[in-house]
């Protein structure tokens, strides 16, 4: 049986150790996205050359892409100190208070999920990110004020997997905003090499290939199958991983050849089956299957669009020749009967 959530890009429990020890340190270790890569190295060298903080940065993308690893990377090419913390946990104008108060000239605030951000912080956060100033409140009960005291420059990193959650006054205070897309199968093939290189796992170029295409483009599934291939590897065989052991482990587990996992192959049946290829309104789509509308844009779309499964067209998504081929579904004649499974 399908192990269940294999292929979530979302973090489990048992990727939390692996996340750190596998996350690359520095940006030449950061495989793909070169566009993004180029871009930064931009602008942390002339940020270093003037001995400057950087501009703030808003990294956005689906999840497990690499956001928190290249504010990781930031930091250190920066080479000042890291701070974390999420919106969520930032319940209070009090808490973001107490770290902006703390922070150093130069260095990286880093604010995962920064669209969870309640109004009343993330209004205070502006005047910090703008003016880098922070509000204190002196005083208790009728008596107390806020005083506005200025801090340091600093870098902000704020990460979403939700730009469309971003409010525009906050994203308007980010010198870069970049977007992390999903990775191609080489780029995939290179990081599970470098992965397996760091677990001491034999694996060769194929098997790494096969591990890569079962990835949903997403470095943090490349690597927990990598995790349960080598599992396979060393009970079922003496350890290595080639093209027929990754296969064959990937198989049981279900994985499917191309990463989809159980909400893509929702979107696509529902495309496919229920509306015949299209063209269906996202919102459509998002009621039949229980989803947010947003969701599906921001965080399943994009990987089936790469894919060439789906195509965006104003009147709606639109299945691809490839995607009824690939799912077994006769596409629908004009006028003729419903397409079916076989
Ligand atoms: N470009 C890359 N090169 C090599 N490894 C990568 C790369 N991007 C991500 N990884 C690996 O994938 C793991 C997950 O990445 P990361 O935690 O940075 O994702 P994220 O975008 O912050 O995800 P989330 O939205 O869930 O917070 C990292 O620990 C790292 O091992
Ligand atoms: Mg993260």
């Amino acid at each position: 049986m399908r192990e269940k959530g294999i292929i979530s890009p979302a973090a489990r429990e048992d990727d939390l150790q692996f996340d750190v020890t596998l996350r690359p340190k520095r940006l030449d270790d950061f495989t793909g996205q070169p566009k993004l890569k180029e871009n930064l190295s931009i602008a942390i060298t002339a940020a270093r050359k003037r001995g400057e903080a950087l501009d703030h940065v808003l990294l956005y993308g689906p999840p497990g892409l690499g956001k928190t690893t290249l504010a990781t990377i930031i930091a250190q090419e920066l080479e000042v100190g890291f701070e974390q913390t999420a919106g969520p946990i930032l319940q209070k104008k009090l808490d973001l208070t107490g770290i902006l108060s703390n922070i150093r000239a130069r260095q990286v605030f880093f604010i995962d999920e920064i669209h969870r951000l309640l109004p009343d912080v993330e209004e205070m956060f502006y005047s910090a990110l703008e003016d880098f100033r922070v509000d204190i409140l002196i005083g208790a009960g009728p008596g107390a004020r806020t005083h506005s005291l200025p801090m340091p420059r600093f870098t902000a990193i704020g990460a979403t997997t939700r730009q469309g959650l971003v409010s525009a006054p906050l994203r308007g205070r980010f010198g870069l905003v970049l977007r992390l897309n999903h990775y191609d199968v080489a780029d995939l093939t290179r990081i599970v090499k470098r992965s397996a290189g760091i677990l001491e796992v034999k694996l060769d170029e194929a098997g790494a290939g096969e591990i890569a295409r079962r990835s949903r483009g997403t470095p943090r599934i490349a690597n927990r199958l990598l995790r349960r291939v080598r599992d396979y590897a060393e009970v079922r065989a003496d350890g290595r991983i080639d093209l027929k052991i990754a296969q064959a482990a990937l198989d049981l587990l279900e994985v499917d050849r191309f990463g989809l996992d159980e909400i893509d192959q929702k979107i696509m049946t529902t495309v496919l089956v229920k509306y015949g290829g299209g063209p269906v309104g996202v919102n459509t789509i998002a009621a039949s299957i229980d989803e947010e509308a947003d969701t599906i844009e921001e965080v399943y779309e994009p990987y089936l669009m790469q894919l060439g499964f789906i195509d965006r067209t104003p009147r709606g998504r639109v299945a691809t020749p490839r995607a009824f081929e690939y799912f077994g579904i006769l596409p629908r004649r004009p006028g003729g009967p419903q397409g079916s499974l076989f």
